[in-house]
């Protein structure tokens, strides 16, 4: 079954502690804080948005497949750590025909070394970050061109 401009938003380990995680690197803004501020950006573009978070890797993996399954417009994905290490995540994006935009509050690249590499990054078809809570905000405006 199709489900029509349907948006993804997946996210990794440990953005279920965004609020008190680290606030001096990722804000205080909680999961549930981006959640709804995603919805309402959403409706704009008219977006139906299923938000996710696992600590776990193979729910990305099956998730991201879900996502192809059903069709949907694209993916936004913030793997937290999965980014700089999971062969796994990087070949399921490129298993599927959804676009897959890479998002990160921080910039990773500004941070330590093992962080510079994004096995996402490799195979996304965008990335946003470095915008705090924002960054989702303008990864759904880029969705928001690829679906036009
Ligand atoms: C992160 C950046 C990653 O390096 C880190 O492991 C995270 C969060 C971000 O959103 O800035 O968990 O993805």
């Amino acid at each position: 079954m199709r489900m029509p401009r349907t948006i993804f938003i997946l996210n990794g380990p440990n953005l279920n502690l965004l609020g008190t995680r680290e606030p001096e690197i990722y804000g205080t803004a909680t999961l549930a804080d981006i959640e709804r501020d995603c919805r309402t950006e959403a409706d704009v573009y008219g977006f139906d948005i299923v938000f996710r978070q696992s600590n776990h890797e193979g729910d990305l993996v099956d998730w991201l497949h879900e996502a192809h399954r059903e069709g949907a417009t694209a993916v936004l994905l913030n793997a937290g750590a999965y980014t700089h290490t999971s062969i796994a995540l990087h070949d399921a994006i490129k298993s599927i025909s959804v676009p897959v935009i890479e998002v990160h509050l921080s910039d990773p690249e500004t941070r330590e070394p093992f962080r510079h590499l994004s096995y996402v990054g490799i195979a996304a078809a965008d990335c946003v970050k470095g915008l705090g809570a924002r960054s989702y905000i303008v990864a759904l405006q880029k969705a928001a061109e690829i679906a036009a």
